[in-house]
């Protein structure tokens, strides 16, 4: 089957199962293409609640299927890659962080979004990249144990000295990998190209980008700026939905190595056999874990607006 053939499938299966499909923007270009709503991980968890759909189908990594479900008990909710995990939500568990709560007892917990449902029964409130400073900025502790990922933490940091913000070392594969020198040399093969970084990446990098920002920052960024070339220091399929909708503008990707295969682990393939009802994994969580959970999900909603 054709690429057009299996999307216009899948158009007209969604439509006939009363399907949302929900596609993270590190999902390929032609899954972004039959998606309900692309976008961060902030706007898919605000999108969740309000889909009208009876089943939603997520594009992404299991910690945002598990976020859908979650602020949408009564749906069902499918994960189109049941192997499409995070390594990062999956570095910490209840213990260890229930071990550094007693250590700093007085931190409010702060977690990324990137954390299984498990790990955010212990924490106080969840952020974004997008959304993280602002939430972390309007919590009233000063004192912040923030998990999993050292790298965005230490940044939130740079930019709230106010607050007292203790890190684990925890952190994406991927962006993480991305070094200092990978960057230098991209600036050096595209002088002319504004850097732009995810906080994911570790502090020698970031300090090198003329903008830090979640995904769907670095692409707002990228559109409205009177600049012409870019190097991307994201997932590389950021590069590629840029260069689409930005024609007259040219992206770099920072280093071809800027591949995250988990979210990649979904294919077109994957969509339709979801779409049939053949595919995918349901996402199952029991309600206690439901109520518990959510907790940090709600607040994150209500602090980030
Ligand atoms: P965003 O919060 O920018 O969507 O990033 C999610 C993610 O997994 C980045 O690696
Ligand atoms: Fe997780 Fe990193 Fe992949 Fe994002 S890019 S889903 S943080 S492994």
């Amino acid at each position: 089957m054709k690429i057009r053939e299996m999307q216009d499938e899948i158009l007209r299966l969604k439509k006939e199962n009363d399907i949302c499909i929900l596609a993270h923007s590190y999902q390929a270009h032609e899954i972004v293409e039959i998606a309900d709503f692309t976008g961060d991980s902030y706007a898919l968890s605000k999108l969740a609640a309000t889909v009208p759909n009876k089943t939603v189908l997520m594009c992404g990594v299991r910690f945002m299927a598990e976020t859908v479900k979650m602020l949408s008990p009564e749906k069902k909710v499918i994960l189109s890659s049941p192997i499409a995990g995070c390594p990062m939500a999956e570095q910490m568990d209840k213990e260890l962080i229930s071990i550094a709560k007693e250590k700093y007892s007085d931190y409010t917990v702060v977690a990324y979004i990137n954390t299984t449902a498990e790990l955010k029964t212990v924490c106080d409130v969840c952020v974004t990249s997008s959304s993280a400073v602002k939430i972390v900025r309007a919590l009233d502790s000063k004192n912040i144990l923030f998990i999993p990922d050292c790298n965005l933490g230490a940044y939130i940091a740079s930019q709230l000295p106010e607050k007292n913000i203790k890190l684990l070392n925890g952190g994406c594969p991927v962006h993480a990998a991305v070094t200092k020198k990978q960057a230098l040399k991209a600036k050096e093969l595209h002088p002319d190209a504004k850097l732009l970084v995810h906080p994911e990446c570790r502090p020698e990098v970031t300090e090198l980008a003329d903008y830090i920002g979640s995904t769907s920052g670095i692409m707002e960024f990228a559109k409205a700026s009177e600049d012409k070339e870019f190097i991307i220091g994201t997932e590389n399929s950021i590069a590629e939905h840029l260069q689409y909708e930005c024609p007259d503008k040219k992206f770099y990707v920072l280093t071809k190595s800027l591949i995250c295969e988990n979210m990649k682990s979904t294919t077109l393939a994957d969509v339709l056999a979801c779409v049939k009802g053949e595919g995918g994994e349901e996402i199952e969580m029991s309600d206690e874990l439901i109520a518990s959970a959510r907790k940090c999900i709600d607040k994150m909603i209500e602090l980030g607006g």
